[in-house]
């Protein structure tokens, strides 16, 4: 039924063909990421920061994963879509985090999920795709590990990280990985950990090297009010400030005894009414 799937995303790579994918965390987001082309969709727990009003994605729990999977699956029928297991959720037991697997699977209607983590996780990684779930590494800036990494920085900087990131990455395919995500990654890593893979690479700040890229709804289409600049996002529309002129409006003719105007009122002698929440 999708028009994706982990086979056409390696050809995909392989042929060259840029993948574009985006976060979307509820069914309009959703309908409207797939109607725009969109290759892939990302539940992302960025969730907690662009949609719950969290400073981090730590809080994010497996509970708000499956709810908010399901809204982007009802609104998404026809794209791959990708979830992130959230923080803490798959370093425990394996049954634990085969349990919030087929949760997201099964509950979330989402067709694999993601891990932040390299060659410490590559157990756990290979564990998940035996159980046949496609499983799509993210390496480089790991948001759930903001307090061990000492902030949200670039990866890749020195020859050792460099190093690291390349094994990780290494490990990642080797375990099953079907993707790997590169996150704040120096260009030149990302390219180079690109070419050593088989798999296809999807960048959020990791340059112009990777298979594909990524960003957060909110952040394309600057769907906040308190938007802060990121250098790593091209905002293609103004959609926060068309939301709060349009409510802007609403208030000052409700105050202004303007709206309901004569076309939107009802007479005795109409009948049903169409676009109700029925
Ligand atoms: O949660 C998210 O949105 C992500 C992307 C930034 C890759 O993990
Ligand atoms: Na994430």
């Amino acid at each position: 039924k999708q028009a994706l799937n982990i086979l056409k995303l390696k050809k995909m790579k392989q042929g060259g063909e840029p993948i574009a994918m985006v976060t979307a965390y509820d069914y309009p987001s959703a309908r409207l990421a797939e109607e725009a082309g969109v290759d892939m969709l990302l539940v992302g727990d960025s969730l907690g920061n662009v949609v719950l009003g969290y400073d981090s994605t730590i809080p994010v729990t497996l509970d708000d994963m499956v709810y908010h999977s399901r809204t982007v699956a009802r609104g998404a029928e026809r794209t791959f879509i990708v979830a992130d297991m959230p923080f803490m959720t798959y370093h425990g037991s394996l049954d634990e985090t085969l349990r919030g697997v087929r949760r997201l699977m099964q509950e979330g209607h989402v067709h694999a999920v993601k891990m932040e983590g390299g060659a410490e996780i590559a157990d756990t990684v290979a564990a998940v795709v035996r159980a046949g779930v496609p499983v799509l590494g993210h390496i480089g800036l790991t948001p759930q590990s903001v307090n061990q990494l000492g902030g949200y920085r670039i990866q890749g900087k020195d020859a050792k990280d460099a190093r690291r990131l390349l094994e990780d990455a290494k490990a990642l395919q080797e375990a099953g990985a079907f993707g790997i995500v590169l996150e704040l990654v120096t260009e030149e890593v990302a390219a180079e950990i690109t070419k050593l893979l088989d798999i296809p690479t999807i960048g959020i700040g990791a340059g112009r090297g990777c298979s594909g890229q990524v960003l957060v709804f909110h952040d394309l289409v600057k769907y906040t009010d308190n938007y802060r600049e990121k250098r790593f996002v091209k905002t293609f529309a103004d959609v926060g400030t068309q939301i709060k002129d349009g409510i802007t409006g609403y208030v000052k003719e409700v105050k202004g005894g303007l709206f309901p105007a004569e076309q939107h009122v009802f007479g005795a002698e109409e009948g049903a009414v169409d676009g109700l929440y029925g």
